[in-house]
């Protein structure tokens, strides 16, 4: 295999991503919200959970979804970051990833309609009353006083997660969540100021980086987790829609674009592993990069430091992300770095760790695989 053969020299490659990071190689964990978190906190099990990643060799953590507001909820053991005891729990971990040569990146999220209704006041923000959302109790459609509110949740977040020590944001703009409900045209059927053209759908976007660039006054970067792809063809978005977007992110100053595909109605594409839907995230990798100067980076169905190696040769992308293969096992990094590969507990990508998210009996997520995390034998999936 390419990689093993030549020790993934591209995979050791450093990498300076923005103003603040050194990444020591090619290899981050994609943020994989697991639910540990207690009254919107991190636990000292959730804790464990990322120093095991951590000290296993990737060069950044993507931490999972932080809700910027009380107002927007999903899990009830899902992070937020909107009051001080948030940030003050969060800073160890930024502190032992600074320290550990593999900087903890803060992933700030609003559900929208996508959201939990329960969990988040009864009020589920949505772009406008488009097809899919047209059945989701308590949608509210935004208002222009609902945007402003929302980029100084976002900005207040993005404040607290440099308190707490970060020096880079993630934005999660992808999988149907707000920010992501806006720029595709499936949901968003706006004919105002954020609606009716790609960079009219990315306005809202593009005022939440001001937001937190005017909050932060530069101390933290932004990196924006675009949702480049529906999966639901000419009716939502593609790749080819955000030839303009694109450009103009990284003018507001993006730091780094890192892709994903699918949205709620679609998530069953990311189950298994597809060689079609690998393809087409491929190929929607590709055509982004083309469109800007920034790191990408990707996720999806990358279960070996040889796949790695070989998604950077063919010049894909800049930085592999992967969330489920280093859950499966979190030493994959360095135990193939170290010329150990045959020994890496590998992800079967059968997608069970997606399937825990919405099962009513469990309150976390699982693997089948990792002893770790080993899911409880009365949960069975078909
Ligand atoms: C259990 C689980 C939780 C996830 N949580 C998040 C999340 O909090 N934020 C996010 O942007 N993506 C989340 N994802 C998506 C992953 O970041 C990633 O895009 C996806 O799993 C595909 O990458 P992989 O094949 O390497 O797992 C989650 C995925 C899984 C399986
Ligand atoms: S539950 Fe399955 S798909 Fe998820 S990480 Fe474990 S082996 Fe991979």
């Amino acid at each position: 295999m390419t990689g093993v053969a030549s020790g993934f020299p591209l995979t050791r490659q450093p990498l300076a991503l923005g103003r603040h990071l050194a990444l020591k190689n090619r290899v981050y964990f994609a943020p994989m919200g697991i639910d540990l978190g207690r009254d919107g906190c991190l636990t000292p099990a959730m804790f464990d959970f990322y120093k095991g990643i951590v000290d296993g060799g990737c060069a950044m953590v993507v931490l999972a979804n932080s809700a910027v507001d009380a107002s927007t909820r999903l899990h009830e053991g899902g992070l937020c970051l909107y009051e001080p005891t948030h940030a003050e729990h969060l800073a160890p971990l930024i502190d032992y990833g600074r320290h550990n040569a593999c900087p903890v990146v803060v992933q700030l999220q609003h559900y929208g309609n996508q959201g939990h209704l329960g969990r988040s006041g009864g009020v589920l923000l949505t772009p406008s009353r488009s097809t899919p959302a047209r059945s989701v109790k308590g949608m509210k459609v935004m208002t222009h006083e609902d945007a402003r509110r929302v980029c100084a949740q976002f900005a207040h977040a993005a404040r607290l997660a440099q308190q707490a020590g970060a020096r880079m944001v993630q934005l999660q703009a992808s999988n149907g969540y707000l920010l992501s409900s806006f720029l595709s045209p499936y949901s968003n059927r706006r004919t105002d100021r954020y609606g009716g053209t790609p960079l009219r759908r990315a306005r809202l976007l593009l005022e939440v980086m001001d937001a937190i660039v005017d909050a932060t006054q530069g101390g933290v970067d932004i990196s924006v987790r675009l949702g480049i792809d529906d999966c639901l063809g000419e009716q939502g978005q593609q790749p080819a829609l955000l030839e303009q977007v694109v450009p103009a992110l990284e003018r507001a100053g993006a730091a780094a674009l890192m892709c994903s595909a699918a949205i709620k109605q679609t998530f069953h594409y990311m189950l298994r592993a597809d060689p079609r839907v690998h393809a087409m995230l491929v190929h929607g990798v590709r055509h982004i990069r083309q469109l800007t100067s920034l790191p990408v980076g990707f996720a999806g169905f990358t279960g070996s430091l040889a796949q790695a190696e070989a998604l950077l040769e063919l010049g894909v992308t800049d930085l592999v992300g992967m969330s489920r293969a280093l859950f499966a096992d979190n030493d994959l990094v360095n135990k193939s770095l170290q010329g150990r590969p045959g020994s890496v507990n590998a992800c079967r990508f059968e997608g069970n760790c997606f399937r825990d998210k919405s099962n009513p009996q469990l309150d976390r997520v699982y693997c089948c695989v990792n002893d770790r995390y080993k899911r409880p034998a009365s949960i069975r999936y078909d």
